[in-house]
């Protein structure tokens, strides 16, 4: 019986077409219709600054920045624009990692948090009445210089915005 089985296993081994199963791609292989074109990377795509938060930040931010606290993702409406009113803010929205290490450029990512931070948009007024906009120069500066202490980081933040005797929402986290 087991000799059997081993004669079974030995003859299966040998038959399996060795070249069946294509794990490279074929180099022969052409695009579908119409797909020839390669894509664009997004960083030299044209899109607008709401198509690229749709793109790149509203799967965890939400449609207009209501966030997901339950799964650490604060509310940015009605909100965002107070780190820019406290030290070291203006740069936080920058450095955070969801923008820093987005696939934009940084002139897209500059033109987006401009977008966010108006008094229509997601920062609903929240930003201050002088706020200077972003520059991509201004992004290329702080968007390689890595927050070590993220959480500790942004509740020095929260902190300071609290001094200013700002409320903070149940949604913010702290
Ligand atoms: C994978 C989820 C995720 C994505 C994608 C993401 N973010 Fe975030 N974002 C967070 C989290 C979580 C925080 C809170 C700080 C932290 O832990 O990074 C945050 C914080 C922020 C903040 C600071 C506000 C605050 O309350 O801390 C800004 C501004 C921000 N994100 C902008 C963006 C932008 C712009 C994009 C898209 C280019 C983006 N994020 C993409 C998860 C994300």
């Amino acid at each position: 019986m087991r000799s059997m089985f081993c004669a079974m296993a030995i003859t299966l081994i040998v038959a399996s077409p060795l070249g069946e199963a294509r794990v490279i791609p074929d180099p022969n292989q052409k695009p579908a219709p119409g797909n020839e074109t390669p894509q664009t990377p997004l960083y030299q795509a044209n899109y607008s600054p709401a198509v690229n938060y749709q793109l790149q930040c509203l799967g965890c931010h939400l449609t207009n920045g209501e966030g997901a606290p339950r799964s650490d993702v604060s509310m940015m409406k009605g909100f965002v624009g107070h780190f820019l009113k406290v030290e070291g803010g203006r740069e936080f929205l920058i450095r955070v990692p969801g923008a820093s290490q987005s696939a934009l450029s940084d002139a897209q990512l500059a033109e987006l948090l401009n977008w966010m931070l108006k008094d229509d948009g997601i920062a609903g007024g929240s930003a201050p009445a002088n706020f200077k906009p972003y520059t991509g120069k201004e992004v290329e500066t702080y968007r390689g210089r890595m927050i070590k202490d993220l959480t500790g980081f942004r509740l020095n933040l929260i902190e300071q915005i609290k001094e200013l005797n700002i409320d903070i929402p149940a949604d913010v986290i702290p």
